[in-house]
């Protein structure tokens, strides 16, 4: 069994074999909210129900994220002058003037320790197999840390690169890249999953990633380092007009390789 296999039986929660199996209605269901989600950019006046946007924020923590580290950070913006600020930082967008709310969807590299030992504190008790132990113990600080001028992360970059020629490594990124592209990617499957959400309880949202991330941090009170904001979510009901125009994909043939 490999590691990833043992982490995943790992019984903190319920085990996954009580989980409802999807039937085609759930199927039909999932679909019609995915092909429902659009990209907002005018709200009505009308408020996000707390338990509604924490029902949303419930399943979006459920999101797949690396080594189950949960680097991200989500700041609900409701008061009106914070959110004034956000929005002015947003160049006035509509999706983010009009928006109830705005979310601001931060990746955080730099709490990988406190939430590591979070989760080895969740464990205690737990029979967990010295493999994860070691994972987290190890593998993990190697990983996620980058050190002094990112010298640690050069580190695992040179080694990468060597240790290829003789057998299968993650390729790493040199400095402090790694972590940081690992928690943003980790960072907006929660903003997927949030958005997701809340189309199914009838409210929308806009993803915006413009924005100037200097401003929104100073209004938001995000400090220092290890942090990013991926993107803003206008949030709150659609108001008529708030789609501006159809939609359009490329075909799957020019996204889609079958080998
Ligand atoms: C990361 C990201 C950033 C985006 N930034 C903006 C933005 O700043 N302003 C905006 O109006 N839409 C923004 N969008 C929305 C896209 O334009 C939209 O998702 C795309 O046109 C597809 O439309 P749909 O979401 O309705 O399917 C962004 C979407 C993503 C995923």
């Amino acid at each position: 069994m490999s590691l990833f296999d043992t982490l995943n039986r790992i019984e903190v929660s319920d085990p996954d074999d009580a989980a409802e199996v999807p039937t085609s209605e759930h199927a039909e269901a999932f679909h019609a909210v995915v092909e429902g989600r659009r990209s907002v950019r005018r709200f009505t006046a009308d408020p996000v129900p707390d338990d509604v946007f924490e029902r949303a924020m419930r399943a979006a923590v459920l999101a797949p994220n690396s080594s189950n580290l949960q680097p991200w950070e989500f700041i609900r913006v409701r008061s009106p002058e914070v959110r004034a600020k956000v929005a002015e930082a947003a160049m006035g967008q509509p999706a983010a003037t009009t928006a109830a709310e705005i979310v601001v969807c931060v990746a955080r590299w730099d709490r990988w320790r406190a939430n590591r030992d979070a989760m080895l504190e969740a464990f205690r008790g737990h029979d967990v197999p010295d493999a994860v132990l070691d994972y987290y113990g190890k593998v993990v600080p190697l990983t996620w840390s980058s050190g002094p001028l990112g010298l640690v992360g050069w580190g695992r970059w040179l080694m990468s690169r060597v240790l290829t020629w003789a057998r299968p490594v993650p390729q790493f990124d040199g400095g402090g890249l790694y972590p940081r592209i690992v928690a943003i990617k980790s960072c907006a499957l929660a903003c997927q999953t949030l958005m997701l959400a809340l189309h199914a309880e009838g409210f929308d949202s806009c993803p915006m990633e413009g924005f100037d991330g200097r401003r929104v941090a100073k209004a938001v009170g995000l400090r220092g380092g290890g942090h990013e904001i991926v993107m803003l979510l206008g949030i709150g009901r659609r108001a008529p007009g708030g789609i501006y125009g159809g939609r359009w994909r490329l075909p799957l043939e020019r996204v889609l390789r079958t080998l």
